[in-house]
């Protein structure tokens, strides 16, 4: 118990302590190339609370890989600026950004249209199949 609150280091990367905010699909990410002001006081909020790292996305790197509650890194404004960096390091704390595919569970409203999936088979968690 007493180890989470020490400082750790993974290869290159030092962390104060060993808490992190695991990734999060949250609504605050709709319409958001990058940080929004809504976002950005969120992942705040936590890093003043005290994790170490925050895992922000998931990120999709197309647009079937999961919809407009998600980074959307294959918009040009998104992938070839360089205000996520900018944005991100204001949280002060470091951060990793989780890429992200939902393939057959992508939501056919979400992504406006069809998922993309290696195989024909349907989704267990929503009983709809896929096409690909
Ligand atoms: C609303 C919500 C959205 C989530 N979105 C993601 C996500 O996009 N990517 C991911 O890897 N995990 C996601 N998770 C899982 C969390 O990151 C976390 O791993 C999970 O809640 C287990 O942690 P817990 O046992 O402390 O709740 C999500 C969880 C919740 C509740």
């Amino acid at each position: 118990m007493a180890r989470l609150f020490d400082p750790i280091t993974i290869n290159t990367l030092r962390l104060e302590n060993r808490f992190i905010m695991p990734a999060w699909t949250l609504a605050l990410q709709e319409k958001a190339e990058s940080l929004n002001p809504r976002l950005t006081h969120y992942f705040l909020r936590r890093a003043r609370g005290g994790v170490a790292f925050i895992m922000v996305g998931p990120a999709s790197l197309t647009r079937w890989g999961g919809g407009k509650f998600e980074y959307r890194l294959y918009r040009t404004t998104c992938s070839r600026s360089s205000e996520p960096r900018r944005g991100h390091s204001r949280l002060g704390v470091p951060v990793g950004l989780q890429l992200h595919h939902a393939g057959r569970q992508a939501n056919p409203v979400l992504i406006s249209g069809m998922p993309v999936a290696p195989s024909a088979i349907m989704c267990p968690s929503d009983g709809r199949s896929r096409v690909h």
